[in-house]
């Protein structure tokens, strides 16, 4: 398909003005400024589990973020972007909701593996643990 040369003309200018340089630094320090390590930790998940008589709940965000694009935990699933920000409640998971939109049995594994999600030894607080990597199952 031969390329129009005014669209290309337009797209190749664009960036290089001004108003463009400022918007892509903006875009880069708000980049810098986002929780880094965060998105690659393992995430302790305890409002209710132990209180209900479960470990804890480990979830390997490092895991899951090399799988999935941001937004499809947390715009279209609905999890908050902070620690415990979210109430999940077991019968939600196996509505479908939250962890259960894909730990259903087709996607992933499903919720009846208890094990395998509350995994955490007893005593963890909810929160980020870890950085660059995560440790699995168990290891908290
Ligand atoms: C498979 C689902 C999933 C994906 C994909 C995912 N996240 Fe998360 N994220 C979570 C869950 C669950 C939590 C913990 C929420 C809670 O504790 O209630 C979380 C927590 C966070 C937090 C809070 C950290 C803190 O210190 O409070 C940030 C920031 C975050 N995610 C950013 C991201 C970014 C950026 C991406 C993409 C690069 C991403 N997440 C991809 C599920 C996901
Ligand atoms: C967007 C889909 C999606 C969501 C949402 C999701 N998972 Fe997963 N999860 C997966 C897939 C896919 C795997 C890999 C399954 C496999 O290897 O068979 C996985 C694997 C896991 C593993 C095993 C990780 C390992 O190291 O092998 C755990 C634990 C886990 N998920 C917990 C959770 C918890 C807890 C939540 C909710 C807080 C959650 N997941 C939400 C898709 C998801
Ligand atoms: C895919 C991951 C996953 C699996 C599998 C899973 N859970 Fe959960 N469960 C969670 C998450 C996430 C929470 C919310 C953690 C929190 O905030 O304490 C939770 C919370 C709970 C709670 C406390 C909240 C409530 O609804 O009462 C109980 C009890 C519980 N799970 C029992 C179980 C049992 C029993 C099984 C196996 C039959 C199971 N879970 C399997 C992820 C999972």
């Amino acid at each position: 398909m031969p390329a129009n040369p005014d669209i290309n003309g337009e797209t190749h200018r664009a960036p290089q003005g001004r108003t463009g340089l400022k918007k892509l630094l903006l875009v880069l320090l708000l980049c810098l400024s986002a929780p880094a390590a965060a998105e690659y930790a393992d995430v302790v998940l305890n409002k209710r589990s132990e209180a209900a008589g479960m470990p804890p709940v480990i979830f390997q965000h490092w895991f899951h973020r090399e799988r999935f694009r941001c937004k499809v935990c947390h715009s279209e699933l609905g999890f908050q972007m902070r620690v415990g920000a979210n109430d999940v409640l077991m019968t939600d998971i196996i509505d479908g909701k939250f962890c259960g939109a894909c730990h259903n049995g087709s996607l992933a594994w499903g919720p009846e593996n208890c094990e395998l999600c509350h995994s955490g030894l007893p005593g963890l607080k909810t929160g980020i643990r870890g950085d660059a990597e995560t440790r699995g199952p168990g290891r908290w």
